[in-house]
């Protein structure tokens, strides 16, 4: 018996990229100056050239049904000396609208997806006391550059997992770990946030501001200390930061990826990078943000799966749950897939690929995997069908 699930009307179906893992030719970052320096891998060195090839990619986008795509600006190329706005690349990123909208796709904008500008990064990066009020002064501008071209933005993409990796983990820039910058910098991302809504609303009453959270499924057994392990980790990882920022959100954009359970293992099976497959997650995360009481949006969700092998039945589980956690009353608006192409995963490079779209390092030539096909079908009938 075939059984279809039905999404409501007008709900957005797209994938999703960030400026320094797709673009190239970002220079001045943080990133690029570790590179330089030889503490990351390069994301030039086998850039997919979307910088460049954006229509391109944009085309395939349409052709497998997509009617959003969530992307980011780089900060470092909008201001690239501290209030000194580069309007060269704000006409790009005016271009990269305009080519949206002429397929008919809706765009999620993120201002700022984890890399700083050199100036900023200099002087402390988000430690500097300032730094709310820089962030605000440059999410005010380019917000308002954009207006006429997209509704959604959301401030910061995944505030924690920044903070963690660059200030707890120490593998992602300033390579600190040091647990008392590591809180100063979260809070100080919280101020950031709320004064550049604050902002940004003064300027451009009419975008639909949010934020971009990256939510973790916690479980445990029974043992009394997991279980205060978890619902620390609950509290601290997926709600000290919106606790302190819905009421200047208007959307909550949710990145889901991972499963962690305190005590022995589930025996999930494990994706290319080594995390928990376990696609039901996604329903929990869904429905535990429904006590902001605002719109959502799925802003990441994907899997590293370089034969594209398990990537099929991983997202019709995926959109499975989203529309379970519709039914059970979360209000989502759509679901952006992470990515659309091949693209530098970050520390790691370009040795993981989430992509719709395989891309060919050496030829950057782009092919569409079969998942994507796969995810295509959902995307034009709005509906899964179960068999
Ligand atoms: C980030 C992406 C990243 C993805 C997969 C999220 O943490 O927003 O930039 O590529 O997860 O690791």
């Amino acid at each position: 018996m075939k059984i279809k699930l039905e999404f409501p009307k007008n709900f957005l179906w797209g994938a999703g990229s960030s400026a320094n893992q797709v673009e190239g030719g970002i220079t001045n970052c943080d990133w690029a100056e570790y590179a330089r320096m030889g503490k990351l891998p390069s994301a030039d060195e086998f850039t997919p050239d979307h910088y460049n090839r954006f229509e391109e990619d944009f085309d395939l986008a349409k052709s497998l049904g997509h009617n959003s795509h969530r992307f980011s600006i780089e900060w470092a190329r909008i201001e690239p000396e501290e209030g000194k706005f580069d309007l060269n690349e704000v006409e790009h990123y005016k271009k990269v609208l305009r080519a949206l909208k002429a397929r008919g796709i809706t765009p999620l904008v993120t201002l700022w997806h984890f890399t700083l500008p050199l100036w900023f990064s200099h002087r402390g990066g988000f430690e500097h006391k300032n730094a709310p009020a820089v962030f605000a002064r440059y999410s005010a501008f380019i917000a308002d550059q954009l207006k006429d071209l997209c509704e959604l933005v959301a401030t910061i993409n995944e505030p924690i997992v920044f903070a963690n990796n660059g200030y707890i983990r120490g593998f992602w820039p300033p390579f600190k770990k040091n647990p008392f910058k590591f809180i100063k910098v979260a809070n100080q991302l919280i101020r950031s946030h709320n004064l550049a809504y604050r902002e940004i609303k003064k300027l451009a009453p009419n975008l639909n501001v949010g934020v971009v959270k990256d939510n973790i499924y916690f479980t445990s057994n029974k043992n009394p200390l997991n279980i205060l392990l978890k619902k620390f980790c609950h509290w601290f990882w997926n709600h000290y930061f919106l606790d302190r920022t819905y009421k200047q959100c208007d959307h909550i954009g949710l990145n889901y990826y991972f499963h962690t359970h305190f005590g022995p293992s589930l025996g999930f099976p494990k994706n290319d990078m080594g995390w928990n497959i376990d696609a039901q997650g996604i329903y929990h995360m869904l429905v535990d943000l429904k006590r902001y009481k605002l719109p959502l949006y799925v802003t990441e969700a994907g899997i590293p799966d370089r034969n594209d092998t398990i990537r099929p039945r991983y997202i019709k589980e995926l959109v499975q749950w989203t529309h379970q956690a519709i039914v059970d009353g979360a209000d989502i608006r759509g679901f952006m897939y992470w990515s659309l192409t091949d693209n530098y995963e970050l520390a790691h490079g370009y040795t993981q690929e989430f992509g719709l779209i395989h891309i060919d390092h050496a030829t950057r030539v782009r092919t569409i995997r079969p998942s994507a096909l796969v995810y295509k079908t959902i995307c034009e009938s709005n509906t899964l069908t179960l068999e």
